[in-house]
């Protein structure tokens, strides 16, 4: 599973910035609700970092100290305060040794590549100092309907919506924010959608399950079905560790 996931994102990095617009909003939105309860020179890990979107706000943050993991992807080139050090933990964050006495702890859009995200929001909690700050998303299990309806089967192993994400967080965590939402993408075609698919590395076609034929005509399947859509269900959740 690891090292399918792995090469996914490996080959795709270099077109992720601009195709994934909606793991781009999804970061935005992250961030916006992280802003307002993190105060300067915080001690912060991010998990799932990929090109950076995230990342690239936790840094207007003026963080202390940063972590910084992701599986594949190198460090996001970002400008960072002057007093920032940054530090990388690539691997799997299941595997990973966390800092510890964390202020926060972020990740956007990579928790349902995770066999047991539950055991990592634990460890995550564990992780952190009191009153410190936990803001994940995910995607919920209605994640790209379009898709379910065709037959096709989830393209990542732990879709967990908002009530699913604080059903998995340890005792002494509070939560603070949760919710879901629906991110419609409009392609002009299957082979547009295909594409972004391809691009984003989110490959939920599982596609080298596919013959080529079985591509061809699932595309002709959703052509026919009218203007092409994707729907990212994103889901979110904050809470503090008490
Ligand atoms: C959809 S991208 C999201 C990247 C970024 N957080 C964003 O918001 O755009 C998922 C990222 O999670 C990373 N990832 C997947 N499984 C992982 C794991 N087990 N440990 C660490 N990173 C992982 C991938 O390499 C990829 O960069």
């Amino acid at each position: 599973m690891i090292p399918r996931i792995a090469a996914g994102f490996a080959r795709h990095l270099a077109s992720y910035d601009t195709a994934a617009t909606a793991q781009a909003q999804i970061a935005d939105r992250l961030a916006a609700r992280i802003a307002p309860r993190i105060a300067p020179a915080a001690r912060m890990l991010e998990l799932g970092h990929g090109t950076g979107f995230l990342t690239r706000q936790l840094a207007r943050l003026d963080p202390a100290e940063i972590w910084l993991n992701d599986l594949v992807a190198p460090l996001p080139a970002l400008r960072w305060p002057d007093a920032t050090r940054v530090q990388a933990l690539p691997g799997d964050a299941a595997a990973l040794r966390f800092p510890a006495g964390l202020d926060l702890i972020a990740s956007a859009s990579m928790l349902q590549w995770l066999a047991d995200p539950a055991a990592l929001l634990h460890r995550a909690a564990q992780a952190l100092c009191p009153g410190g700050l936990l803001a994940v998303s995910s995607f919920g299990p209605g994640n790209f309907p379009e898709l379910a309806g065709l037959g096709l089967p989830p393209g990542a192993p732990s879709y967990h919506d908002a009530a699913g994400l604080c059903a998995a967080l340890p005792e002494g965590m509070q939560v603070l924010a949760a919710w879901d939402e629906s991110i419609p993408l409009v392609f002009p075609d299957a082979r547009a959608l295909m594409a972004h698919l391809r691009a984003t590395g989110v490959n939920g076609l599982r596609a080298g399950h596919l013959s080529a034929p079985g591509l061809r005509d699932l595309m002709r399947q959703m052509n026919r079905a009218g203007p092409t859509t994707l729907t990212y269900r994103p889901s979110y959740c904050m809470a503090r560790k008490c």
